[in-house]
This record gives structure tokens, sequence and C-alpha cells, in this order.
């Protein structure tokens, strides 16, 4: 038999009425309830609780409704209609042995219906409250449909612009990645994980999955334990100390050792050292890919090497049900071991509250996409978009001084593309699309003309150009909505060359002839080369995949409502060959400046060695990025002046704090986002040239002038030294303030006396 199809109209489950039971919630109970209940199972039903299946396409086959009886199935995933899932939970909890509910996992990445910007263009933000927000609007949408878990937030450091996963990353910076990682745990979870609304939420893919070779996705990554301790470990530690349920194993293997395999960072790291209490899932079929990796034979030994080195549930596999007891029988994976992992599950579950409540009826919880979600997404769609670019003031458009503007491009009105990647649940409807939000928003004043000029932004096809050309010259300006369309980007998606695909160069090129002010928005999933059209435009706003309120986002902002406030999460390379390039890197030896490089052309053949400038650079290309890390202009013009620190000289376990003031030069109130940026000159092992240590929105008026302090800890110093131990050494501090990366207004501060600072 099978059950449950979702039009089979409303299940009404027998427990699902009245108010919430209030679950205990006291770790210490939690724990007996979890004793007492592993006391009762079987190894079949333990081994049960470790099996996630795939219920996806809203139905629910035969196997799942009888594993679900026999207690074979601990979660699904996939699945996210709420007639389906009750269904699902009233066979676990009514009619298995010991009505154990399910967990129910999807991935509910920047949005359920009402879709946030990716979470790379959440990173621009930089405003972690707003990144809560939006998870907060996320969960409890997904939460009408009885999914209790999400597999978010992602948070694998990004320096690669190739890989498609860049737009679900936040970016290339530990301490940017890490406070919104933490934003997004708090904001699914909330301080309640069983309080209606409120899902599980997932730290993945730990770990180091961002440095996957060539930006090629799943390909291997070889990552030193220092840097692997540095930069890719930090944003975890960060989730799991804000109490994040769960994570997920990388599919790429880690210097050697696939990540779902990996004893040193299932179990040293994150069990050990970090004492980790949630469970650990694997990625999709993560398991039985240890074979094809080339670290097993076959699917039993997968199995093995994936419960040996500490994966809790397998994700849409079979070799944890088809071999986990039999390598129990043959006592190669101890019972006790196997009992820690269902420990580890059953302590999310009753911490969900799915023993009180297992059901869900939507009526409990506020509609989906009402004010407040739609609110938070255009809030977050404004902060994110990052101003590249603004030649003589082309923007803000003024509606009053123009008579008529000419939208231009594939993504003018692409409700589906502005969305981005992981959107399985999004709301295409809700979508409002710049063409619709620019009309809305100046229609009644100036003439609005719109040419896609191209089909997608893949399009080879020049034909619509000569219209397209034909409008701009007719226009008091020109905005052209370019980038890359959703599929573009995200899981499977990197790409080798990014610049602007198709002929959107070309379609530049034409608008720029007719000698009207050409402004570019680029709605795209990761940072794209934009050297080919970076002169040909006189401003650019990157837009990211902004989501389902990007339209009136970027209305907003191209006439002037609001200002610019993003700031770029991830360096923007001028060419591909650049990669990887990000503001942290180290010095080298041979730093470049400008007096140490040459451009290939100007090198003549026979000249000596030296007049090559022996520095790190290529010949041709510049050493700097085209836009770097932190970069971001506005409307006004920020003025830092007067960096100072409270002392010159703290001990270890002091703090110190690093001021500056910040005055807004310009007539228009706006946002700016303060980063600190620090150095440590000399250290045990060379550290990189600039670290981001803090950062901070702020909103001045016209004129205003506010002092910015940071308060800095040594602990906020410390890094993994030789021995792969945190330590913060003595010596001399720069600490830069500014409003991005390439700032040069420094001081300095040194720590004097101690050694070594443990944990
Ligand atoms: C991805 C994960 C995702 C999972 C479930 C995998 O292919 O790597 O990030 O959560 O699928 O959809």
């Amino acid at each position: 038999m099978t059950f449950s199809r979702a039009d089979c109209g409303p299940v009404i489950p027998r427990k699902m009425s009245g108010s919430p039971a209030k679950p205990e919630n006291n770790s210490e109970a939690i724990n007996q309830r979890v004793n007492a209940l592993l006391a009762e199972m079987t190894l079949a039903e333990k081994i049960g609780q470790m099996c996630q299946l795939d219920a996806s396409n809203g139905y629910a086959p035969d196997y799942l409704a009888d594993g679900l009886r026999a207690g074979r199935v601990g979660s699904v995933l996939n699945v996210a209609d709420v007639n389906t899932v009750n269904e699902l939970q009233r066979v676990a909890v009514e009619e298995s042995r010991l009505g154990i509910p399910l967990l129910v996992g999807r991935d509910v990445i920047h949005g359920f219906r009402t879709i946030m910007p990716i979470p790379l263009g959440q990173a621009a933000t930089w405003n972690p409250e707003l990144v809560k927000q939006g998870a907060q609007v996320a969960a409890l949408e997904a939460s009408t449909t009885g999914i209790n878990w999400t597999f978010a937030p992602m948070i694998d450091i990004s320096r690669d612009a190739r890989w498609g996963r860049i737009a679900e990353s936040l970016g290339e910076c530990v301490l940017l990645t890490s406070k919104l990682a933490v934003a997004m745990v708090e904001g699914f979870q909330s301080d309640d994980l069983s309080a209606p609304g409120s899902i599980a939420s997932c730290a993945k893919h730990f770990a180091g999955y961002g440095a996957v070779e060539s930006g090629r996705d799943y390909a291997t990554t070889n990552v030193p334990e220092t840097k692997l301790r540095n930069v890719h470990l930090r944003p975890f530690k960060a989730a799991v100390d804000a109490g994040v349920t769960t994570l997920m194993t990388s599919f790429s293997d880690l210097n050697g050792i696939p990540a779902t395999g990996n004893e040193f960072l299932l179990r040293q790291v994150l069990r050990d050292e970090w004492d980790f209490d949630g469970f650990v899932v694997s990625d999709w079929d993560s398991i039985r890919q240890l074979q094809i990796h080339g670290l097993t034979e076959n699917d039993k030994e997968s199995a093995f090497e994936a419960a040996a080195a500490g994966v809790d549930m397998e994700m849409a596999g079979d070799a944890y049900s088809k071999h986990l007891a039999e390598l129990v029988e043959e006592d190669r994976i101890e019972v006790s071991d196997v009992d820690t992992a269902v420990a580890n599950i059953l302590r999310a579950k009753f911490r969900l509250g799915l023993f009180e409540n297992p059901f869900t009826n939507p009526a409990d919880l506020p509609p989906i996409a009402n004010e407040r979600s739609l609110d938070t997404a255009k809030q977050a769609a404004l902060q994110s978009v990052v101003m590249l670019k603004n030649e003589h003031n082309t923007l803000p458009l003024s509606a009053e001084k123009l008579n008529s503007v000419a939208l231009i491009g594939p993504l003018s009105d692409a409700p589906y593309q502005q969305l981005g990647t992981w959107i399985f649940d999004g709301d295409l409807d809700l979508s409002v699309t710049p063409m619709h939000a620019i009309h809305s928003l100046v229609g009644h004043d100036l003439d609005v003309r719109y040419v896609r000029a191209m089909e997608n932004s893949r399009s080879k096809a020049t034909e619509a150009f000569d219209e397209a050309v034909e409008i701009a010259r007719d226009s008091d300006a020109a905005i052209l909505f370019l980038g890359e369309e959703s599929i573009l980007s995200g899981e499977a998606h990197s790409r080798a060359d990014i610049n602007l695909p198709g002929d959107q160069a070309e379609l530049v090129r034409r608008i720029r002839e007719t000698g009207k002010p050409v402004i570019a928005v680029i709605l795209a999933g990761r940072p794209l080369t934009l050297t080919n059209i970076v002169d040909q435009v006189d401003a650019i706003l990157y837009a990211w995949h902004p989501g389902t309120m990007g339209g009136p986002a970027i209305a907003d902002l191209l006439f002037g409502i609001e200002s610019p406030s993003g700031k770029l999460p991830a360096t923007f390379p001028r060419m591909v060959g650049q990669i990887p390039i990000y503001y942290s890197q180290k010095n080298s030896g041979k730093p470049p400046s400008r007096d140490k490089i040459v451009h290939i052309d100007d090198i003549d053949t026979r000249a000596p060695q030296t007049s090559l400038g022996m520095s790190a650079f290529h010949l041709d290309t510049h050493f700097t990025p085209l836009f770097a890390f932190g970069h971001g202009l506005s409307y006004t013009e920020f003025d830092y002046q007067h960096i100072r620190v409270s002392a010159k000289e703290i001990g270890l376990g002091d703090t110190v704090t690093v001021s500056a003031e910040l005055t807004n030069r310009g007539d228009v109130a706006a946002d700016e986002v303060v980063q600190l940026y620090v150095r440590d000159l000399v250290a045990s092992i060379t550290r990189p040239v600039k670290e981001l240590k803090g950062f901070l929105r702020v909103r001045l008026e016209p004129g205003q002038t506010i002092t910015i302090d940071f308060d800095l800890h040594t602990n906020d110093l410390a890094f993994f030294g030789r021995d792969n131990q945190p330590t913060v050494e003595p010596g001399v501090f720069h600490a830069w303030m500014g409003g991005s990366s390439e700032t040069e207004l420094r001081t300095e501060f040194r720590i004097v006396d101690g050694d070594q600072l443990s944990g």
C-alpha cells in the first residue's frame, strides 16, 4: 500500500489539537529520557535512527511506510507538504513499536517561500541581526509544513569564485562567516528549539569543502592542519559554541581522508576538543562514496569507516541499514558506539519537543509571506547590494530630472532567476522583479522603456541588440540588468570562465556607444570577473541573487530612496588566473608593490632578470584585485579620522580599544559598515597581512560624526601555531579602521609579557 499523497485530503493525527505541550528542556532530564529509551531499543531500532531516507516527490512509498513501522527510519528529507509530513509522523509515532518521531530535513538555505538574498548576498549586508531575522522567517515558514531541521548554514570559507557553491557560502572571511553563522543558527533555532517556529540547524560542510581544487565542485582539498584550524574550522567552532544541533560532513577528500570517514575531524576536533553534543549527518550518499574515493572496497567497509569516524546518521544511502548490524555482530563496531550515535540523535528529537508535539498544524503559526517576511527580505536585499563603481555620481537617478530610462537585459524581469540557488520551496509568484518595481516606483514620473535583448544570460543571439540600442539612444539613461541565471551557481555548477556569460559584454559595448549614462545592475551567484565591462559603464550595483524582494530594493537604490551600503564579502579578481585572491593572504618574502612589477608588454627579451620585478605578481595583470574585500560605495562620503588605541602596550589577557571618528560628509543619511583589521607583524608562524577583527553597521545623518570603538581582547588575536595549539604571542600589531580592507588608516599596539595562552 502506498499512502499519504498530499492530495488525499487533510490528515488529522490523533494527537494534534489544542496548544502544543511544553517539552522538558532540561538537559539532565533529556539525557535520562534518552537513556531510558535506548534501554528499550533493539539493535535494529537503534540503527534505524541512524538512517535518513529520501521522501521526495510528495509521496511516501511502501518501503518508507514499512520502514517507519519497523523502526528502521530515524529521519526523512525532501518532503515539504504538511499532510504528508503529518502522516509520516503518525505512522512513526503510532504504528512503530517505540513511537519515536521523525526528524524532517530540508535545504531551507535562504528562505522558504519568501526568499532572502543568497547567503553570499546576505553576507554582503555585514548585518548579523538582519541575517538572524532572515533565518527566523525561513524557520517559521518551513515549520508550517512540519520541517523541523534545515541543512543550513553553509559556512565553508570560500576563496574561489569558480566554485558554484560560493553562492551558498558567507564568503572568504573567517570572522564575517563566523558571526553570520552564529546569527543563522540563532535565527533558525531561537533560544528554545522546541518553540513553535524553531527548527534545528546544520552547519555544513565539515570541513574544508571550500578549498576544492580549481573550484571544481566535489574535488579534492589539501589544507595543512594549521590552516584548517586558523581558517576553515573556525566558523564551525563558532556554530558549535552557538548550540548548532547538527553538522554535515563534506563530500570532499581532505588531505587524503574524505571528510565522511575522517576521524580527526569528527572525533578528535569535534567531540574531544569541542565537546559537541549534537549529531553528525553524512552528506547525500557520501558514505557509499568512500568507495568511489578509493578509501574502501565496498559499502560494508564504507559503513565501517564512517561509523568508526563518528558519522551518526547516513543521508540517503543504505550502507548503514545494510551493514551496520553485521559490523556490530562481528565486533568491529562497538554497541556502545552505536548507542552514542543514537543518543546524539535522540537528544535532538527531545530538544525539538517532537515527542510531545510530533504533528504540525499550520494554523498555529503565522501566515507565510506575511508583511514581516517580505519586509525582512526587502531589507536584506537593500543592504546586500554593493555599489562597486559610481563615476561622476551617475547614481542615484533622479525621477524629477530624467524624462525616460531604458531597462535592458536578461535579468530585468526574470522572477525565477533573481531567487538564486537552493529555492526548492520558493514562491515564484511572490518575486518582484526590478522591471516591475521600477515601473511602480517611478513609472508615473518618467517614461520607462524595456527591451530584454537576450533570452537568458548565456544567450549568444544578438538580433535584439539593435532594438535595445534604439531605446537606450532615446532615453536619458540605460540600466542594464546583467549577470548569471540561478542555474549557473550553486552545487555542481562551477565555472572555469567567470566573465559575464553569453554576449552580455557585447551588449554593454553596444549600449555604451549611445553615449548615454550606463548603469549595470548585476545579479549573480558569485563574484564575476568584470574587467571587460568595468570601463564601459558609469556605475555598477552588484545585487547577487537578491531574492523575492530584489526588485523593490534595487529600484529604491537606483532612485536614491536609500543609499547602497553592502560591502563585498569576497574579493573580486580581475581575471580568473588570479584565483585564489583574498584579502587575508600572507606577505611572502617578495611582496609586490607598484614599483616592483612589470607588464608583459614592457619586457625586453634580453633584459636582466632583475628588471622583471622579482615579486609575487602576474606579468599580465595587476597584483591587486578589481574590487577588494569589504569594498562598497555609498551616496554619501564617509570620512575616517584620528585612529588611536587606548594603550600602546597591553599584557596578555588584557583588552585594547581601537577608536576612530567617523563623519558623514555628504548630504544624505546612510549606513556605513565600519571594519577593523589587524596584522600580527612577527609570529612563530607567518600571519596574514590583514585579518578582520571587528565590524559594525552604523547609520549617520548628514554632517554627523561618531566615535567608533572596538574592544580587542588578546584572545581575539589568538591563532593556532606550530604545534596546532592556540597561542597569542607578544609583539607589535598593526590595526586599521575603515570602510574596506584597503583602508590605510592605521595605528599600532604591542602585547607584552607572558607566553602561551591556553584554550
Ligand atoms: C548537498 C548538501 C545538501 C544535501 C541535501 C547535497 O548534495 O551537498 O548541501 O544539504 O544534498 O539536499
